[in-house]
């Protein structure tokens, strides 16, 4: 059993927790992630990364975003409660070096996966680009811990609520054919979003890792669950990844892979809110 210690909501849809995990804390390196299991009864297994780790503590930090019913039921836990499962460090860490001038592109719940990448950079010695783009400024995260890194901070939000009205792939690409060329692009976010700025820096040359957010069950290589196409070979991401090399990736392929399981995953989300709506209008009654 793992203790939550500390939770934070960071936007409508987002939530920080510190748990209790001292073994985990102590082994973990930029990149890697967990895997969360709430409790038996309930057994879907999701994937988080790592966000950060406080060995002295013993504990982890995870952000989510509530979109289905397993993260929706992790948000409404709160400090004392505990998660029944949780498996790590699973993944290959960040291939971490001075590198020289690295652009940290984040969208959305991507900027969390990001932040210990673009820290783990910063402290190699690298000139640090951070790009950080949402829908709009309420979605927004962790912009003060991304300020405090970065040699260089863009905002983008798709509706210009805050910074520059933009897609990250604008910026992105004034960087590239800027002087010094960046040396590497990193970006996490959704697979979309990945996908067309693989195919912003392609032109350039510039190296692009991404990090691959595929369906996940064990983790440890043997459901294949995660399989994706890079280049002439099938990877898996959980053993494998969960970086690669962003112009070999098969994104169209991985998309469709993850809308497998849509038609479940939309009903038990609906049940998920039935079921609280019939909790909270027992409260009421009480
Ligand atoms: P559902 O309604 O069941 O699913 C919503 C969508 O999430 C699906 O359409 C599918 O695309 C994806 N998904 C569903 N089940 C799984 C599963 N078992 N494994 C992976 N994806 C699934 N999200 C965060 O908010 N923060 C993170 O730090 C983060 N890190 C991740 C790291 C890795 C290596 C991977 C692979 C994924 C990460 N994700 C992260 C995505 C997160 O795992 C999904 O949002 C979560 O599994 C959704 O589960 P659900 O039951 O709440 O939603
Ligand atoms: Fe099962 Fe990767 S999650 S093989
Ligand atoms: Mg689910």
């Amino acid at each position: 059993m793992n203790r939550i210690l500390f939770k934070k909501q960071l936007s409508d849809e987002v939530f920080q927790m510190r748990i209790e995990a001292p073994l985990i804390a102590q082994e973990r390196r930029a990149g890697q992630f967990v895997i969360v299991q709430l409790n038996s009864h309930f057994g879907e297994r999701i994937p988080l990364t790592i966000a950060d780790a406080d060995p002295v503590e013993g504990s982890i930090t995870i952000i989510f975003q509530a979109v289905g019913r397993t993260t929706h039921l992790l948000a409404q836990k709160n400090v004392g409660d505990t998660v029944e499962h949780l498996v790590g460090p699973l993944g290959q860490p960040t291939h971490i070096e001075k590198f020289g001038r690295v652009i940290c592109v984040g969208g959305g719940i991507g900027v969390a996966p990001l932040h210990p990448i673009a820290q783990a950079m910063k402290a190699a010695g690298n000139e640090v680009i951070i790009i950080m783009g949402a829908r709009n400024k309420s979605l927004l995260i962790l912009e003060d811990e991304m300020r405090k890194i970065a040699d260089e901070l863009i905002i983008c939000t798709d509706d210009g609520s805050y910074g520059r009205k933009a897609l990250v792939t604008a910026p992105l690409k004034e960087f590239c054919e800027a002087d010094p060329k960046p040396a590497l692009a990193v970006a996490i976010g959704p697979p979309v979003m990945m996908k067309f700025c693989a195919e912003a820096t392609r032109p350039y040359g510039v190296h692009t890792m991404v990090s691959l957010n595929t369906i996940m069950v064990d983790g440890t290589g043997m459901c294949g669950g995660c399989r994706v196409t890079v280049g002439t070979e099938t990877k898996f991401v959980c053993v494998d990844g969960p970086e690669f090399d962003g112009h070999l990736v098969d994104f169209d392929n991985m998309i469709s892979r993850l809308k497998a399981y849509k038609p479940r995953e939309d009903a038990d989300h609906h049940r998920c809110h039935l079921e609280e709506e019939i909790k909270n209008k027992e409260k009421d009654e009480r």
